[in-house]
């Protein structure tokens, strides 16, 4: 039987929202780990750092540009040190600047992936899974990997149906 674990990044506050600047009481891929949660069970981990990011939209932009060109490894809050009793792991966070936020591959980095099954979700607002699943297969060797899903951020309430059944075909 599948053991799931959801490991999801999601920043609340201001976001970019089909073309203007939103305040999200919860981030949008929150959203979604959370409907792969209710489709086909698992425990969720919620990745997030010490330095919190700015709730203003492009200050966060400015940060998370200069962390994605030293490929920083922000410090977490609470991390994973083992995933041995998953057998199939989601990974889903928004886009930033085309990847996930550096804090996801701070997790990614601590883990074996051998002979785990892994899938990306990805929020945007317009570069679908960007190199995502391409980043996130350099990260976990090891690991087989199943056909990723970008949501749009601005559609994540309303994505549930399509994630519930993008994720049951999963596991
Ligand atoms: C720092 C930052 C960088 C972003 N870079 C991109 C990008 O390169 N491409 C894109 O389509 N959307 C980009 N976005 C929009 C987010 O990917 C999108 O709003 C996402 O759904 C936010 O998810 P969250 O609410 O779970 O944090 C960016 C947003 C932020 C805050």
């Amino acid at each position: 039987m599948a053991k799931i674990l959801i490991l999801y990044y999601s920043r609340a506050g201001e976001n970019y929202v089909n073309g203007k600047i939103q305040s999200l009481e919860k981030g949008n891929t929150q959203i979604c780990a959370e409907y792969i949660q209710k489709a086909v069970g698992g425990d969720l981990f919620r990745i997030e750092t010490v330095a919190e990011y700015p709730a203003d939209y492009y200050a966060c932009t400015d940060i998370a540009k200069e962390e994605l060109q030293k490929k920083a490894r922000p410090e977490l809050k609470e991390a994973l040190d083992s995933i041995d009793s998953y057998t199939h792991v989601f990974v889903c966070g928004p886009c930033w600047w085309g990847t996930f936020p550096m804090a996801v591959f701070t997790q990614l980095e601590r883990l074996n992936w051998k002979g785990k099954k892994v899938m990306a979700l990805m929020t945007h607002e317009g570069s679908g899974l960007g190199l995502g699943e391409k980043d996130l297969k350099k990260t976990c060797s090891g690991a087989s990997f199943g056909k990723g899903l970008a949501v749009q951020g601005a559609q994540a309430q309303e994505s549930g149906s399509r994630i519930t059944a993008w994720a049951k075909k999963m596991v």
